[in-house]
């Protein structure tokens, strides 16, 4: 770190020159100048290194800052921040490590990354008395982690709805609009660059399940393991589902759900049904957003985009921007996770309640509906609407329910008794209904 007048210049070295890499890199050469003029602090990227060199990244960097070595930066005397975009757990975790273990701060976008080893990185971290930013880790270019653990520092949080994976916002909001099969989606996602040619990080949940892991951990104060988080995703959503849901009032989303209370937390992520008319609801296409209830400032929303070159390459400047300054004061930020916290309970799915959205595929004959609600009712469970519609024929006709709050528990009993009668067509088709706040 080096004084020039008032502003101080701050070394950084970038390992995995990707699309991000190149995002953080155009972002620093574009707004470097007003970074600097609003923090008093210089970005000065001294190093890239990824393997692959020769790749047109559509921005020019001076050849002479270039390395295939990763490591050597690792050591340099001259690096203060390292910015790991590398991915996945592997190399990306000695990176972090021994990043901090030779007294740099780090800067990471990679949520599996933290949400599997968060622990160790953040416990190094601590005891290194070192920064780790990971603003880009969750929901992009929204400042979802600095809103918590700065805007929303006064607040207790009580729980928090994410829709934190665009790709499946898109083939959702596809899905919604143009009325077609969730294949049909899923190929365009694809055709536009969206989904991975393996898409099951992302449809089946788990890059959501990450990112809610990381905000259910800054909500308790300590970080949770990812057996923490239920994860359900959207694959093979039926049409036909998006247009119950449609007539019943409600948007399906895939949703993360975290709700904390004062004994136990709950993490979960799945396709929900949200009220149609919701803000949330009104997000679409890859766009995320997050809505935080805290017991101060009641419920707030954040809103943007959640991948990209760009919206992300914004949030690891803006952690380089927090760090360079707290380098340069000489202040040391708080650590993540409060020393002496102790992680609360995770309430396990099967004593979680919910309204519940159900279709069975039910035989039409007298007699049937009245024994399946009278199942329902065994089980503790109230029904709040029915719907068959008459223009429906055959032998199994669709029949929609909805629940009042039931247990999980109670549900899955209740639908294995219906399925051991002989009078359905298949498995049921069972979403949770989310009211974002106003639980009926
Ligand atoms: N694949 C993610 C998405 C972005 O579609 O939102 C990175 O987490």
């Amino acid at each position: 770190m080096e004084r020039r007048g008032f502003v101080k210049e701050i070394g950084i070295g970038l390992i995995g020159f990707g699309t991000v890499g190149a995002g953080v890199v155009e972002c620093l050469q574009k707004n470097g100048e007003r970074m600097a003029a609003r923090t008093g602090v210089k970005l000065v990227l001294r190093k890239i290194a990824d393997v692959d060199l020769d790749r047109d990244r559509g921005v020019k960097v001076d050849p002479a800052i270039l390395t295939r070595d990763g490591n050597a930066l690792l050591t340099d005397p001259s690096l203060d921040i390292i910015i790991e975009l590398v991915g996945g757990t592997g190399f990306a975790k000695e990176v972090v490590l021994k990043a901090l273990q030779n007294g740099k701060a780090v800067v990471t976008a990679n949520k599996a990354l933290l949400a599997e080893h968060g622990p160790a990185i953040f416990q190094l971290a601590a005891k290194k008395g070192l920064p780790v930013g990971f603003e880009a880790s969750v929901a992009g270019a929204i400042p979802i982690i600095r809103a918590m653990r700065e805007g929303l520092v006064g607040n207790r949080f009580q729980r928090i709805y994410g829709i934190l994976n665009g790709t499946c916002n898109f083939i959702l909001t596809k899905m919604e609009k143009e009325q077609v099969t969730f294949e049909h989606a899923l190929k365009e996602a694809q055709a536009a660059g969206y989904a991975e040619a393996n898409p099951a990080l992302d449809i089946d949940g788990f890059d959501t399940a990450h990112k809610a892991v990381i905000l259910a951990s800054l909500a308790c104060g300590s970080p949770l393991p990812m057996k923490a988080v239920f994860v359900e995703g959207i694959r093979g959503l039926a049409k036909i589902d998006m247009e119950y849901a449609k007539g019943l009032g409600y948007r399906i989303k895939l949703l993360a759900v975290i709700k904390l209370a004062d004994d136990c937390v709950e993490v979960r992520v799945h396709p929900a049904l949200i009220p149609a008319d919701s803000l949330m609801a009104s997000v679409s296409g890859v766009f995320n957003a997050v809505m935080v209830d805290g017991d101060m400032a009641g419920q707030t929303m954040y809103y943007g985009r959640g991948a990209g070159r760009l919206p992300t390459g914004s949030a690891v400047v803006s952690d380089l921007a927090d760090i360079g300054m707290a380098l340069a004061s000489g202040v040391p930020p708080p650590p993540v996770f409060p020393a002496g916290v102790t992680a609360p309970a995770c309430r396990s799915m099967g004593e979680v309640t919910n309204r519940f959205y159900i279709r069975l595929a039910l035989l039409d004959q007298p007699g049937v509906l009245g024994r399946i609600a009278a199942v329902f009712g065994s089980h503790s469970i109230s029904l709040a609407s029915v719907m068959q519609k008459e223009t429906q024929t055959g032998r199994h006709v669709p029949v929609v329910l909805v629940t009042h709050r039931a247990k999980e528990s109670d549900c899955l009993a209740a639908l294995e008794e219906i399925g051991a009668m002989n009078v359905t067509n298949g498995p049921a088709v069972r979403m949770r209904i989310e009211d974002l706040g106003a639980e009926k």
